[in-house]
């Protein structure tokens, strides 16, 4: 976190911290996990600098791979390796369900609508179930690969339009083609199209929820004085969030309209929740507020997170040629030459899996999960955590954690070809996308949108860094935001293949 975000809070809230600090006592500390020294009532909050996953991934060299914190008056329990996540995940996956939740996502109420924030609880499991058992899964992804399709072509032909012999930058059209994608998955509709209005009106506020979101905020650290929103984050959230709940409700009315009026004959995402059992159970009934925000977590939860993966990914070959050389070969061997790359050579293609793998390890784009709360009072490897704290399970550090990985800094696809090692869940050294009851709801999406655009990418164009870059002066600095994106977005100059056809 910037320090300077901090400054002007810290110092309007001087006098009543010297009271607190006056007042405060260190209580039970003992059976505490062990932690450095933190500043009275700020704790370590000045300690996390830039990447904070970084900055705590250090502390195992010293105080081992559970370490405490305090951030601001917040308990925190960061686990550095994988061990410590393996038995947090077996043995203790529903003591520490909840998660911690931002100010700005109480904007219009979001976090009561909201799966991935709901405590764990029977609200969240309609909301779970909705999305594992009726939407995600294998049989309704893969009727809706025409979409994908669609949405695949129309990212290639932009590219191929902005590239011609230009460097673009990769990671803003797999932003907008997984927006998209989610966009036509859930409502049919083109959100990024330059024709439709309402559409880049959600575009910018969506753009702008998740800007506020990821901002780090005081009043989080302080939950006592967050009504006074010392940084305005929570009256932009609300302001923007109403836009987008706005814009959404509108959609909604209008399929429900169109489906009563016998007009609708497709059917996409929000068909499916409208016609979801546990839409249709009374006691259960989603509320048309709840719809809303379902649909707007799609795009909180699935847009960032999947371009950024595939923007690193997109980094590593191009600073890798060798890999990038042995990847085309590959889907040129399954796809053909020439021939389009389908969402169905995916299962054929071992190496791009591992590409994906070994970018997922380097680079999980949500480094510390989706921080998990303690439910109540928990013996954990025989420390004492208290109820309430916060858990960041902190992935980056577990993907370099040398117990498990040989040469862990390096990005090796091969080290993942011939084992069994995956992330779903079960191999706790590799778990971007988190492990446990509370793990990544959009998995089997998400797994296929990188792979089928990341493969599309490489196999459409021949990729080359701009003139000025030689692949080992490629920047990998880290950014944080709601994810862990590149610093310096990758800019890289696209070359169309001549397809066999048209050689012909
Ligand atoms: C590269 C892509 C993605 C990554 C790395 C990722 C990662 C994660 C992680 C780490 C969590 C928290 C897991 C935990 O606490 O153990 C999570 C939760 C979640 N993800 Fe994803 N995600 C991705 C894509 C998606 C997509 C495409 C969707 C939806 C379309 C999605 C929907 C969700 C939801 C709804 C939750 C909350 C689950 C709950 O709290 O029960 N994610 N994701």
């Amino acid at each position: 976190m910037e320090l300077h975000f901090f400054v002007y809070p810290a110092i309007i809230l001087l006098p009543p911290l010297i009271f607190a600090i006056i007042h405060s006592k260190r209580s039970g500390s003992e059976r505490l996990p062990p932690g450095p020294l933190g500043w009275p009532v700020f704790g370590h909050m000045f300690n996390l600098g830039g990447t904070p996953h970084r900055a705590i991934a250090e502390l195992e060299q010293k105080y081992g791979p559970v370490v405490w914190l305090k951030l601001g008056s917040i308990n925190t329990m960061a686990l550095l390796k994988a061990k410590p996540a393996s038995e947090f995940f077996k043995n203790h996956d529903l003591s520490f369900a909840d998660r911690t939740i931002v100010e700005t996502m109480t904007a219009h109420g979001y976090n009561y609508g909201s799966l991935a924030l709901a405590p764990y609880g029977s609200r969240w499991r309609v909301l779970r179930r909705i999305c594992t058992v009726e939407m995600f899964v294998s049989k309704r992804i893969s009727e809706t690969e025409g979409i994908r399709r669609k949405c695949v072509d129309d990212m290639l032909s932009w590219i191929e339009k902005d590239g011609n012999g230009n460097a673009i930058p990769v990671g803003r059209y797999a932003f907008l083609a997984s927006f998209n994608m989610l966009g036509n998955l859930m409502m049919s509709r083109d959100l990024v199209d330059p024709e439709s209005e309402k559409g880049l009106e959600f575009y910018d506020a969506m753009k702008k929820v998740m800007e506020w979101s990821a901002r780090p905020n005081v009043s989080d650290l302080f939950p006592w004085i967050r009504w006074i929103d010392l940084q305005g984050l929570k009256r932009r959230a609300n302001r923007d969030m109403g836009t987008a709940m706005g814009i959404v409700s509108g959609f909604v009315k209008e399929r429900i309209q169109q489906r009563k009026n016998g007009e609708w004959k497709e059917k996409d995402f929000l068909d499916v929740l409208l016609e979801s059992e546990s839409c249709k159970v009374e006691s259960e009934k989603l509320t048309e507020t709840e719809i809303i925000i379902f649909i707007l977590e799609i795009f909180l939860a699935g847009t960032e997170t999947t371009s950024t993966s595939i923007e690193w990914a997109m980094s590593e070959l191009l600073r890798n040629p060798e890999t990038m050389a042995k990847l085309k070969d590959e889907i040129s061997s399954v796809v053909g030459l020439g021939e389009r790359f389908l969402e169905s050579h995916i299962d054929n293609l071992p190496y791009l899996q591992a590409v994906i793998k070994e970018t997922l390890r380097l680079h999980p784009p949500l480094p510390f999960l989706l921080p998990r709360r303690a439910i109540q009072d928990t013996n954990f490897m025989g420390y004492c955590v208290p109820k309430n704290t916060q858990v960041f399970v902190n992935v980056w550090a577990i993907g370099r954690d040398q117990e498990y990985w040989e040469d862990a800094v390096c990005f090796k696809p091969e080290r993942f070809l011939g084992t069994n090692v995956d992330y779903k869940g079960q191999s706790f050294e590799l778990i971007p996308f988190g492990a446990g009851r509370r793990m990544c709801a959009g998995l089997a999406l998400g797994h296929r949108m990188i792979h089928f655009v990341l493969g599309s990418l490489v196999h459409e164009f021949e990729w080359e860094l701009e003139s000025s870059v030689t692949p080992d002066a490629v920047d990998m600095s880290e950014r944080m935001g709601i994810t862990v994106g590149k610093l310096k977005p990758l800019k890289a100059v696209p070359r169309k293949h001549a397809r066999e056809c048209d050689i012909k």
